[in-house]
């Protein structure tokens, strides 16, 4: 499950998530961006720092943001030391297949570890034409295959797939020793990841939504109703009642008022 902040991230580690992960999604859902590739490293720094004073059992990623990490293997070691140090993640997530191996052996073999994501990847949604599922073919999926094999091999401790046929995840899936978490990849990967204001239905009502994320509550709706509930009984006079007072003994209030 994903986090972004305080409460967030209270939420998902005492609802026992094994891992949480403050996703570059975040740029979209928490701070109103178009796409991710808004977000900077500095910006990343800041909600991890938020999301990791929330966390005590959970396994902590953060999202390598774009730019942080693609110049050089030295430009993405010197990022995820960040991430570490001031962050507070036990872990970072960057995006991109083989071409990104060297750089995942040289942020790996100075003991960070590296989760990968493959199949459609935000960050290069413009390469991609926009938001897609990836590996529809079968010669896009045994790319996909590919990319999987030589990300292990890197090092990655983990790939995170991302709308691709569930067939060709999970075959994907069987032919790694390591585990996958999907997103819109079926039930065939080893594990799952949602956005955590898509799962809550954190939303308004309207919203694109993919196809894969099941609404497992209306945490929009409700906070629109507890918010006009207050407006209400604020006008009406119902709220503050005695109860949300302070009192001040006879006393001093007949002394004050004299
Ligand atoms: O940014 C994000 O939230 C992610 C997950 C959806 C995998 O990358
Ligand atoms: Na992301």
């Amino acid at each position: 499950m994903t986090a972004h902040d305080f409460p967030s991230g209270l939420a998902a580690d005492q609802a026992h998530m094994d891992m949480i992960l403050v996703g570059d999604s975040l740029a979209m859902v928490a701070l109103g961006m178009e796409d991710t590739n808004q977000l900077k490293l500095e910006d990343m720094l800041h909600h991890c720092r938020a999301v990791s004073r929330a966390v005590k059992s959970a396994f902590t990623i953060g999202d390598l943001p774009m730019g942080s990490y693609e110049v050089s293997p030295e430009q993405a070691v010197r990022s995820a030391i960040s991430m570490i140090q001031d962050g507070r993640v036990e872990s970072v997530k960057l995006e991109g297949g083989a071409e990104m191996s060297p750089t995942i052996s040289r942020i790996t073999s100075i003991g960070i570890p590296v989760l990968g994501h493959i199949g459609l990847t935000p960050q290069r949604s413009h390469a991609l034409g926009g938001f897609r599922v990836q590996g529809k073919t079968a010669s896009s999926a045994n790319k996909l295959f590919t990319d999987a094999l030589t990300l292990q091999a890197a090092g990655c401790y983990s790939l995170v797939l991302e709308a691709v046929p569930a067939p060709v995840a999970a075959l994907i899936t069987s032919k790694l020793r390591i585990p996958t978490i999907g997103i819109g990849a079926g039930g065939g990967c080893s594990g799952q990841v949602l956005v955590q204001i898509d799962a809550l239905g954190n939303f308004p009502e309207g919203r694109f939504m993919p196809k894969f994320v099941r609404k497992y509550g209306s945490v929009f709706e409700e906070s629109k109703r507890a918010i006009e509930r207050y407006r209400d009984e604020v006008k009406s006079g119902q709220y503050p009642a005695v109860e949300h007072t302070y009192p001040i003994s006879k006393g001093e209030l007949e002394e004050f008022e004299a």
